[in-house]
This record gives structure tokens, C-alpha cells and sequence, in this order.
């Protein structure tokens, strides 16, 4: 039987649930039969959006809060069989200008979610959304799990305390956890306002505008995940046992630089043009140059694999956008 199904009578907490990926995982969960709460402190400046769970609206419960609100997380924690820990601050650049507020929701709250499951659920298990921006400036690629972590912005160093939290948690208290490290994250209802969680967003929505976009540098590798692969690796993790106090990194089906990246989405779309500049000064210092992910451990321990071509997922993306991107400006 496939583990995953054995998900369907659950009771599941969601933090970050109306973001991109938590209600990704929240259609998935729903359509398994699972009981789905979202918390989401809808920030308008974060990438929380009630229209990403138009048409689940009437199957989830949905928890306007906030996960630094520790009295909050001491009530949703109760009862739940599984928590999806997604809620974050995500941009690189607003960690650098409000160190603090990256602090509080990325580090502390993490700490306060983590004591309410400890004191009020120590049954329950719990999957972290962490990130590759842990491991800095690459030494060595693929990057697997060894990898020496060396965050080069506030926003790696408070994911990395968050994720640790966890691993802690795991191991002193046994409350079950495990992080996956995500790369870029892609696919329909991803963040296209602005560039707070990908470059890849802002350069779908000015393609389906019909203007230029810009690449910085271009040479730089990376790989994709799409969003449907990510949330399959949240189901995976969840439902193992032998995930309990593991971190794994979540690759692509490919490594594409940045100007590959680019081309392809010109083609995709049939028009559409792009120009290349040098990086910012800002944003260089806090570039982490070409990165791809070895993760060879989930394949292996959890049968993870993407399923979803580059191409695929592409297409699949600006054909959401080409239908709704007014609700996401
Ligand atoms: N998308 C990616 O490429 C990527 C890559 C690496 C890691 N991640 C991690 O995955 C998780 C989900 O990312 P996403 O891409 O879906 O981003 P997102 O911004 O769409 O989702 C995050 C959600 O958290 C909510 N949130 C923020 N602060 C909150 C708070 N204090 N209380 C309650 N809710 C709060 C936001 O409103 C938003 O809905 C994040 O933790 C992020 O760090 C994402």
C-alpha cells in the first residue's frame, strides 16, 4: 500500500498554509482525505494569498495567526497528528534590512512551536521546510547534506537555528523531526510580485506581461524543484519513520544556468526577450554563485524522485499565470 494514503484520516497543521508551497500541500492533503488546518499570518509583505486555496476553501480550516504568537501555537499544536512547518520570513534581502524580524519568525517562533509540541503533543511529527541557503557559497558541487554550512545572509543563519531546533528536538525529547533542505521552488501560485522568494517569479510575470526581463550575470547553476515533487518529498517524510531526525536536500531533474534558464522560458511562452546585466552590488555580496543539489539521500532512504521535467513545470506555470495573474500582482 502506498504510505502516503495512510495520511488520509489525519489531523494535519499547516504553518505557512496560504503560501505557495503549504497550499500546495494543502490541495494534495486534501484530495488524500486528510483533515487540514492552515495558520497563516497573511503579512501582506509575505507570500501569503487566500486565493491559493480557491476551490479547497470549504475543506480546510483556515487559522488567521501569527507562529510568534506562542499562545496561538500551543492551542493549533493540540490534537494533530502531523505539523507541515512552513510558515517563514523567505527574502534574502529583507533579512539583511530587518535582521530582527527574521530573527523572530525563522528562529524564535520555531523554538516556541517546537516547546508547544513538546508540552502539549509529543506525538505528533513534524516536517520542517528548510533550505539550501544554509550551505553558502558552494565548496564543492553537488552539494550533498556533508556539506559545511556557512550561510551567507540573517536568513540562513535563523533557517539553520530553526532547522536545528528541530533536529534537537528529535533527538533530546523524541519528538519526531525532519527538515528538507528545498531549492528553488517552482510552479503555479509562486510568488510573482515581486522577488522575495525567486528571481524565476518576476521574470514569468513580465514574460506573460509581454515585457523584457532582466538576468544578473547568467552563468550561475542551479536546479528546480517543481512544486508537486516538493510536496510529494513533504508526504515522504512524513509518514517514514527512518526520516526522524534526518535533514535532506531536494535537487531538480536538471542543472541549467541561469541564461539556459531564460531561453527556455522565451521558447516556452513563443516570445518574449531578455537582457543581461551585471549583479547589483547589494545582491552580489550575498550571492551564493552556482549551487545544485546531490540528493541522493531522500532517492535512496524515501524513494523521492521529480517527476516533473523543467520544461513540463515551466509550461505548466506560465499557462496558470497567462489565467490569473492579476490575483497574484
Ligand atoms: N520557494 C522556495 O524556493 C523555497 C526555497 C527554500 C526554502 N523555502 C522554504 O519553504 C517555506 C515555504 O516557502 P514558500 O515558497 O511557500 O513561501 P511563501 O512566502 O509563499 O510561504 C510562506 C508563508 O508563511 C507565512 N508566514 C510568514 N511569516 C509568518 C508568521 N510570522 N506567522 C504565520 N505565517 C507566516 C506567509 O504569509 C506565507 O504564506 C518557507 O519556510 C521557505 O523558507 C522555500
Amino acid at each position: 500500500m502506498d504510505e502516503r494514503l495512510s495520511i488520509a484520516s489525519k489531523n494535519i497543521l499547516i504553518t505557512g498554509g496560504l503560501g505557495f508551497i503549504g497550499s500546495a500541500l494543502a490541495r494534495r492533503l486534501v484530495e488524500l482525505g486528510a483533515n487540514v488546518t492552515l495558520v497563516d499570518s497573511l503579512i501582506p509583505e509575505y507570500g501569503g494569498n487566500l486565493l491559493n486555496i480557491a476551490g479547497i476553501e470549504d475543506r480546510v480550516r483556515v487559522n488567521i495567526s501569527d507562529v510568534r504568537d506562542a499562545h496561538s501555537m500551543k492551542y493549533l499544536m493540540q490534537g494533530q497528528d502531523y505539523l507541515f512547518n512552513l510558515a517563514g520570513q523567505t527574502s534574502h534581502m529583507d533579512s539583511m534590512a530587518a535582521p530582527e524580524t527574521d530573527l523572530e519568525i525563522n528562529c524564535r517562533a520555531q523554538l516556541s512551536i517546537l516547546e508547544a509540541c513538546r508540552q502539549y503533543n509529543p506525538a505528533i511529527k513534524v516536517v520542517f521546510a528548510s533550505t539550501r541557503q544554509l550551505y553558502g557559497k558552494p565548496d564543492y558541487l553537488p552539494v550533498d547534506e556533508k556539506h559545511l554550512l556557512r550561510p551567507v545572509d540573517v536568513n540562513g543563519i535563523n533557517k539553520m537555528a530553526g532547522e536545528w531546533y528541530h533536529i534537537l528536538y528529535n533527538n533530546v525529547y523524541g519528538i519526531r523531526a525532519c527538515a528538507l533542505r528545498l531549492t528553488n521552488t517552482y510552479g503555479p501560485r509562486m510568488r510573482v510580485k515581486d522577488a522575495r522568494q525567486t528571481f524565476l517569479g518576476v521574470w514569468i510575470r513580465l514574460l506573460v506581461e509581454g515585457k523584457p526581463f532582466e538576468v544578473w550575470g547568467g552563468k550561475q547553476l542551479r536546479d528546480f524543484t517543481y512544486v508537486d515533487d516538493a510536496v510529494e518529498a513533504f508526504l515522504l517524510a512524513a509518514v517514514s519513520e527512518s526520516s526522524n531526525g534526518q535533514v535532506y536536500n531536494l535537487g531538480g531533474d536538471c542543472v541549467i544556468s541561469l541564461k539556459e534558464l531564460a531561453e527556455l522560458l522565451v521558447e516556452i511562452h513563443g516570445d518574449g526577450a531578455y537582457s543581461s546585466r551585471e549583479f547589483p552590488p547589494d545582491r552580489k555580496r550575498i550571492d551564493i554563485g552556482d549551487y545544485y543539489a546531490d540528493d541522493t539521500s531522500i532517492r535512496k532512504t524515501l524513494g523521492w524522485a521529480p517527476a516533473i521535467p523543467l520544461t513540463e513545470g515551466l509550461s505548466r506555470t506560465l499557462a496558470f499565470y497567462r489565467e490569473h495573474l492579476p490575483g497574484y500582482l
